[in-house]
């Protein structure tokens, strides 16, 4: 039920307080139920008393007082009814016995004499000194006293209510007291007192079914309106750490937790823009590293293939000192001259595209012109690592835009990583194929291969197995990556100490087509 620990703190202090709001009315409900159970439970016993001494007062009018023992006798009989005395001034019971008034009247010595005898108890006597003490109390102030009693086998409500000595009465019992005697009564408090245990455990079962409904509820609530988006806010979270700067959080609220997940938005999308120009820096920061290593590799070429033409001249100009009126060989020599210009031109040209920094930009070419232009950077690099190439070229019949410079630079690091894989010379073998949609370039060698544990990491920034100033481990990063931008594939095969052939595919894009597609926009 309780999937993280807010939830489960959220749902304690709600919980808690809860339990002390109801707690604290449950109590004070409880008890004050309680008090006005016991409060009427000592009306009803106030009321019997009241009801008696009236009974009491009429029958002795009328001089019965075998009735006033059968009444006393009924409710001494009555199930809640535990003790009911009427207790004389001299502290003596009234009532025991069943004669009438004038038996008594006529008895009267014999009776007293029998009662002086058998007395068995005198309330007056200090044997209860409570029950003295309070008899006492009442015959001087004529005002009822109720009281508890309870031990081991008793739970009594006890009443102790004065008889009044009213006018009708003083004619046989004379006025010289105000009260002739006590009734007491005792009722039983085990109804009263199931009555409130159970009203008690009714009102607290009620109680907790509330706060269990209400802690539910507010369960449900809670989900709904914190956790929830607070769950969104941390999943979105757990992705971005993940490195998906794409995730958003879900917003549709306006409180605090709706503002929490805007400002994340917002900070998520400034650092995707700013991942986005540091990786496109960084992108072009490797390009340029890759060029200037490449171009390092192709240094003593270059200078190699800039000093054989130089010579030429060189030769022609001496040639043109010694036999310079002879105008046949002065032109032979200028032609050989202006031949051997072309060729410096050319590769200076060639050099400076190839290190110049270029955008992405496409324009009509045909894929074996690069390949072969790229080729001519590496010729001497080629003869003088006893390098043969075999050329199975077959993309020179149409054109189609291509990114020419970004196209150059991943064929000579291929070629280049091809020749420093063959230190005792090989075969390299470049094949492009027009394919339906695509343009295939296969370029194989004959070298040491690739073990299948580099394999998963050659394409990885800065991975490199050549020692120090040959390799920058760039090469195959970057063109990744350009044969990437290019909607293109690179993929490898390799076994070790036979070779490897890198085949690239690139989509064609038709030089009128694209045309069609500019114009439409
Ligand atoms: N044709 C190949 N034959 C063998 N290993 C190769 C070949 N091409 C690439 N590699 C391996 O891939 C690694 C990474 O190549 P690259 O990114 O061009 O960096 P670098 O050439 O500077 O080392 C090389 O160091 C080499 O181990
Ligand atoms: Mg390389």
């Amino acid at each position: 039920m309780f999937r993280n620990n807010l939830d489960v703190k959220i749902l304690s202090v709600v919980m808690v307080a809860l339990f002390i709001g109801f707690g604290t009315i449950t109590i004070i409900q409880i008890d004050k139920e309680s008090k006005d159970m016991l409060e009427q439970n000592q009306i009803k016993v106030k009321l019997l008393a009241t009801s008696i001494e009236k009974s009491i007062q009429n029958y002795m009018i009328e001089g019965r007082v075998d009735l006033i023992r059968r009444l006393l006798a009924d409710i001494r009989n009555s199930k809640e009814v535990e003790r009911l005395e009427i207790i004389k001034r001299d502290g003596m019971l009234a009532f025991t016995d069943f004669n009438t008034i004038e038996t008594v009247l006529k008895k009267s010595e014999e009776f007293k004499f029998v009662k002086e005898r058998e007395r068995p108890a005198n309330f007056l006597d200090g044997n209860d000194p409570f029950l003295s003490y309070y008899f006492k109390g009442i015959f001087e102030t004529g005002k009822n006293i109720s009281y508890y009693e309870k031990d081991e086998d008793r739970d009594l409500l006890t009443l102790l209510q004065p008889l009044i000595n009213q006018r009708e009465c003083q004619r046989c019992h004379g006025s010289d007291h105000n009260i002739r005697g006590i009734l007491r009564i005792s009722t039983s408090m085990k109804g009263v007192n199931e009555a409130i245990r159970s009203n008690r455990n009714r009102v607290i079962i009620i109680s907790l079914i509330t706060i269990i409904l209400v802690g539910l509820v507010l369960e449900f609530l809670i989900r709904r309106v914190i956790l929830r988006p607070v769950d969104g806010l941390v999943e979105t979270m757990a992705k971005v750490e993940n490195g998906d700067l794409t995730a958003r959080v879900d917003v549709n609220v306006d409180d605090e937790l709706g503002k929490m997940g805007r400002s994340f938005n917002s900070m998520i999308m400034k650092l995707e823009a700013a991942n986005k120009k540091l990786a496109a820096q960084h992108h072009l920061l490797m390009e340029r590293t890759e060029k200037m290593a490449s171009l390092g590799q192709l240094a003593s070429g270059i200078a190699h293939e800039i000093n054989n033409p130089l010579a030429g001249m060189f030769n022609c100009v001496k040639a043109m000192h010694s036999d310079g009126d002879d105008k046949g060989l002065r032109e032979k020599y200028l032609g050989l001259i202006d031949k051997g210009l072309k060729r410096v031109e050319i590769i200076v040209k060639q050099l400076l595209g190839f290190a110049k920094e270029h955008k992405l930009e496409f324009s009509p070419n045909m894929m074996d012109d690069i390949i072969l232009d790229t080729i001519r950077l590496v010729e001497y690099k080629m003869k003088k690592e006893n390098v043969y190439l075999r050329l199975d070229l077959n993309c020179n019949t149409h054109e189609y835009l291509i990114d020419y410079h970004h196209m150059q630079q991943v064929i000579l690091n291929i070629v280049i990583n091809a020749i420093q894989a063959m230190p005792d010379g090989g075969i390299l073998s470049i094949r492009s194929v027009d394919l339906e949609k695509h343009i295939m370039l296969s370029i194989s060698d004959t070298g040491i291969g690739i073990t299948k544990e580099n394999l998963s990491k050659i394409f990885d920034p800065f991975f490199t197995t050549k020692d120090v100033g040959v390799g920058s481990g760039l090469g195959l990063s970057v063109s990744y990556g350009i044969i990437e931008k290019l909607d293109g594939k690179i993929d490898v095969l390799s076994e070790v100490n036979k070779g490897t052939t890198f085949k690239i595919t690139i989509p064609k894009r038709e030089v009128e087509t694209d045309m069609q597609i500019k114009e439409s926009i």
